[in-house]
């Protein structure tokens, strides 16, 4: 089963546990950019990237590969914004629809402390879906790793293996 993990991040959390998930599954990695960048410091950081997904934006973004006939399965990976997940994964899901229908899908979300269930619902609903294939939660994984985290990222392609 060949795996696309297509994600976006602005800190790096989502980053890294997508490239150790994508290394433990032979996954291909897809990032989203966002033609115009948000802006990744100070208060505009969050007054922005929070005002974009709370509106539900659909950012243009950077042309990417994804031919859907490759794969079986997506990983979305994404940070939480203002309890829901990043923009430009929404712009990704239009742009797919119909290819991403056909396939199982999975989730990833990192956050610093509240609101990635109410995230991962919001995913669900934008696929249109009942349920996530798996779904794994992490707190901020690349600036404040445990053992206990690399656990879970391991439990985790395990189970989609
Ligand atoms: C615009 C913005 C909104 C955020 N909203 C939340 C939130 O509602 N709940 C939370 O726990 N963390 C929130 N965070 C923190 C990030 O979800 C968290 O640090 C995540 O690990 C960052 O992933 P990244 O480094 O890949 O960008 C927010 C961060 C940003 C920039």
């Amino acid at each position: 089963m060949k795996t696309a993990i297509v994600y976006y991040s602005m800190g790096g959390n989502v980053k890294f546990a997508s490239h150790e998930i994508a290394r433990l599954l032979e996954a291909d990695l897809i990032e989203l950019v966002p033609q115009k960048e948000y802006p990744d410091r100070g208060v505009r950081k969050f007054l922005w990237g929070g005002k974009s997904a709370v509106m539900g934006e659909r950012p243009a973004l950077e042309p990417y590969e994804f031919d859907p006939e490759k794969y079986d399965r997506v990983i979305f990976a994404t940070p939480v914004w203002a309890s829901t997940f990043a923009p430009p994964l929404r712009t990704f899901i239009d742009e797919n629809r119909e290819a991403l229908a056909k396939m199982k899908l999975a989730a990833v979300v990192c956050f610093a402390g509240s609101g990635a269930d109410r995230a991962l619902v919001k995913l669900k609903d934008e696929l249109d879906i009942s349920a996530f294939e798996e779904s794994l939660v992490l707190v901020d994984p690349k600036d404040k790793p445990t053992t206990e985290k690399m656990r879970q990222i391991e439990d985790f392609a395990d189970s989609l293996k």
